[in-house]
């Protein structure tokens, strides 16, 4: 039973691009240009990540404290955001990927809401990988805005729990996410999924985000592989 368990890839894996930034200051280039070259990596990873027969890649892409960036960089961040997204729903329709979106789209520009209704609409039959995109996301918001349709529909508070509570987050549907990789070298989670995370492995690197190739991915999943989940009991098969 336990090696079950240990032997098993990770269904869904969170991914925290971080990095993108210093990638670019570290070349004396624009941190604009870490961005695309950041969406270019995404690109690959959940290619690659695909290709392992992954099931689930939830990607954060900006967050709602992101907007407290200089005023250049978030709509540069945007204007990126929307060229990549329209090919990634091209990518995606051909590898038969379903895109989902997390998080809020008011606030967003109008190009890039289009973009992302689009990217969803597009893929909503792909059954080989569901991609999540995070894009003006936080966790924190996000269960503030479950409780408030919890609240809207009439539910008793008898009847709230863990399972309800979950379907009315923007991962219902998703199962939790067993694998979060950080890059950039951060270590913590800056309000990502922090409800779905609460049994999560959690794997950190200081490579930054653009440099995260195949050989890093490797690394992350062989260091998951040798987690051992318990999930609170004493032993993996509990
Ligand atoms: C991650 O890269 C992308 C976003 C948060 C939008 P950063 O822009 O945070 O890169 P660093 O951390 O400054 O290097
Ligand atoms: C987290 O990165 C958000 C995304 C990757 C989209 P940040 O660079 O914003 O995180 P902090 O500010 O270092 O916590
Ligand atoms: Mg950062």
């Amino acid at each position: 039973m336990s090696s079950d368990s240990e032997d098993a890839s990770p269904r869904h894996v969170g991914l925290i691009m971080d990095g993108n930034g210093r990638w670019a200051e570290r070349r004396g280039l624009p941190r604009l240009s870490g961005h695309r070259e950041g969406l270019a990596n995404a690109h690959r990873v959940v290619e690659i990540l695909l290709n392992y027969g992954i099931k689930y890649v939830t990607l954060y892409l900006f967050s709602t404290e992101n907007w407290r960036r200089p005023r250049e960089e978030v709509e540069g961040i945007f204007q990126i955001l929307e060229e990549w997204l329209a090919k990634e729903t091209e990518f995606a329709r051909e590898k038969g990927i379903r895109i989902r979106h997390l998080g809020k789209l008011d606030g967003l520009p109008s190009g890039l809401r289009g973009g992302v209704g689009q990217a969803v609409d597009l893929t909503r039959n792909g059954e080989a990988l569901v991609f999540g995109l995070a894009l003006n996301y936080g966790a924190r918001g996000e269960m503030v805005e479950a409780v408030r349709r919890l609240v809207r529909d009439g539910i008793k508070a008898s009847d709230v729990d863990e399972g309800l509570f979950g379907r009315y987050l923007y991962t219902s549907e998703v199962p939790a996410p067993d694998l979060i990789i950080r890059t950039g070298g951060e270590m913590r989670l800056s309000n990502f999924l922090l409800w779905q995370a609460a049994y999560a492995e959690l794997y950190f690197t200081p490579v930054l985000w653009p440099d995260f190739d195949r050989s890093e991915i490797d690394k992350a999943l062989a260091a998951y592989k040798k987690r051992q989940r318990r999930f609170g009991a004493l032993s993996p098969s509990g």
